[in-house]
């Protein structure tokens, strides 16, 4: 295949920056889209240009590091990671847009890789877990509903790759923090703190310059780890009790 990429240069969080062309030939349809631009970085490379800097860590979908805007969509055209999606999603002759993630709390560092630590900040705010488990228990000593821990595992395979915010038109990272949210005050040893953690945890959100959830959906749509959207309505659920509470 061959491909014309337009792709976002930015040398730094004060730069300016804009959108480069790029030539790429002769790449598999069987590649990665990261392994394509490892491609050009080398050809960059040999000709003595400066490589285009992006993320990328595990590339198994694991690690949510690799995330970037692809033709206006976050993390491209198949609901997947960055690092999942393969060159047989795209046509010989394609032009493709390649941009950062865009949203106050993430700020550029270089081209395609921008600062997520507001997520590890909110995640800190939530605190830690202080119900004393002891010695190895065995699995079935603290009983859990099968629907409780079904949805807790689903809200905990999030992994913070932040393309909820990126696809959301007020950058909110209301999905991301619903699912920690959900995950944890699901669970017996989540409990004792969930209405303290839901509120710090969106006072964290507030703080690091995320928007405000309007219930438009993109989040959910382009999600790789599918987080449903109505994750969103129990952290809702859980501020109304924690108002309650006086909490
Ligand atoms: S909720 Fe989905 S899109 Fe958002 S950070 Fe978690 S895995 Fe990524
Ligand atoms: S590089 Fe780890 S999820 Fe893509």
């Amino acid at each position: 295949m061959n491909l014309t990429l337009r792709i976002w240069r930015q040398n730094g969080p004060e730069d300016k920056g804009a959108i480069h062309e790029y030539q790429v030939k002769g790449i598999s349809e069987e590649s990665s889209f990261l392994e394509m631009l490892d491609v050009l970085n080398e050809e960059l490379f040999e000709r003595g240009e400066e490589p285009i800097a992006f993320d990328s860590d595990c590339r198994e979908g694991i690690c949510g590091q690799c995330g970037v805007v692809i033709n206006g969509i976050a993390h491209g055209p198949e609901v997947t990671t960055t690092c999942q999606l393969h060159m047989r999603s795209f046509n010989d002759g394609d032009v493709i847009t390649i941009e950062p993630w865009r949203a106050q709390g993430f700020p550029i560092i270089k081209d395609l890789v921008v600062n997520r630590s507001a997520l590890d900040r909110i995640i800190q705010a939530g605190g830690y877990i202080s119900v004393n488990t002891g010695g190895a228990a065995a699995a079935d000593a603290t009983p859990v509903p099968k629907q409780d821990a079904e949805r807790a595992f689903e809200a905990a395979a999030c992994i913070g790759c932040g393309a909820c915010v990126a696809a959301c038109p007020n950058a909110s990272a209301m999905l991301f923090t619903s699912a920690k949210v959900t995950h944890l005050g699901l669970l017996p040893q989540g409990k004792p703190e969930n209405y303290r953690r839901v509120v710090s945890m969106l006072n964290q959100m507030d703080e690091e310059g995320f928007g405000s959830c309007s219930n438009i959906g993109e989040c959910a749509a382009v999600c790789p780890k599918q987080i449903p959207l109505d994750v969103i309505a129990n952290l809702n659920r859980q501020l109304g009790k924690a108002a309650l509470k006086g909490v």
